[in-house]
């Protein structure tokens, strides 16, 4: 199958800028129209064309995906489903690669669930081709929400710290939206995906005070809470943004998988190359973890 052109939305973010790189070194890179919400903010590469799109404003949807034949796209819970998939068509898009997750399998009535359930239906009902990429837990997770606690205080609060996933990375996320987009062989697929290797939350953060080790700085603190009280610090640190549902739901996960290695289903089954663990992404990632 030949690419035209190919609309990736979250270009600025981890997995399409990622997915955005990996098409661009391709031996015949497609032509590729990126939408950001703020053109101001945002730089690209300048043989990829930039539009102003937000899914959230049905406005923007026709000049998203005019003239495009296929697209990257995340699911956002406030996307108008109904006319972005109508101005999708109306451009003529063949193929809509969605940005799932996996919680549509194991937790599919949670808010997170419930959002990415939505999107998958829409896109189902649409009739327009689709794979639905189902990543896990995310290797990044650790930057966003681990690192700037480690940055400001030195310590980390956890609870359920034998609590196991296999965290991806986000280069193997896009690696797999990139054969979906290039070759067509995930047409009409969901694809569950992790990492290679199932890891505790404490290893992760004994992954973390190695690196530190080695490179000269102090380890973290590694404080572990029953879950009440781990609520109570997060809520405290992160004050408005974190919601206590979502606490719970965390809590209930990490719970469940106590000493429990998650099953692989790995980026390596579709590209056939070795998938990141996340000792290998924390290496590439390594600043975000050497701040003091
Ligand atoms: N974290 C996990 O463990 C996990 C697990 C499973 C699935 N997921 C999914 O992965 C997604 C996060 O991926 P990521 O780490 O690559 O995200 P990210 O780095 O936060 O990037 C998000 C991108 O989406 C764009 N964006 C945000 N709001 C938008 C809107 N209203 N309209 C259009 N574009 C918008 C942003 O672009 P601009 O700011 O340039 O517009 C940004 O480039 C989540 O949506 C979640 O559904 C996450």
């Amino acid at each position: 199958m030949e690419a035209r052109k190919i609309l990736i939305v979250g270009a600025s973010g981890r997995v399409g800028r990622s997915l955005l790189q990996q098409l661009l070194a391709t031996s015949n890179p497609p032509s590729i129209r990126v939408s950001t919400r703020n053109r101001e903010k945002a730089t690209f590469p300048s043989n990829v064309e930039v539009v102003q799109g937000n899914l959230e404003d049905t406005s923007s949807y026709p000049e998203l995906f005019n003239a495009v034949d296929r697209a990257f796209i995340y699911a956002n819970p406030r996307t108008r489903l109904p006319q972005l998939l109508s101005a999708a068509k109306d451009g003529n898009v063949q193929y809509i690669v969605l940005l799932s997750s996996m919680t549509v399998e194991f937790d599919p009535k949670s808010d997170i669930g419930k959002a990415h359930v939505n999107a998958e239906n829409a896109i189902k009902e649409s009739g327009i081709a689709y794979t639905f990429i189902r990543p896990r837990n995310f290797s990044s997770n650790t930057c966003l929400f681990w690192a700037p606690i480690m940055e400001r205080t030195g310590k980390l609060w956890m609870t359920y710290p034998r609590s196991q996933t296999a965290p991806v990375s986000e280069d193997d996320i896009a690696a797999v939206a990139l054969v979906a987009l290039t070759t067509g062989k995930l047409h009409n697929q969901a694809v569950p995906l992790c990492g290679p290797i199932s890891i505790s939350q404490q290893e992760q953060v004994e992954a973390i005070n190695r690196l530190r080790q080695r490179e000269g700085k102090k380890p973290i603190d590694l404080i572990i809470l029953p879950p009440e009280e781990w609520k109570a610090k997060m809520m405290s640190w992160r004050k408005d943004d974190f919601d206590p549902i979502f606490a719970d739901q965390l809590i209930a996960w990490w719970k469940e998988n106590e000493d429990r290695p998650e099953l692989i289903q790995s980026s390596e089954r579709i590209t056939g190359r070795p998938s990141q663990s996340y000792e290998e992404w924390l290496e590439l990632n390594k600043d975000a973890f050497l701040k003091d």
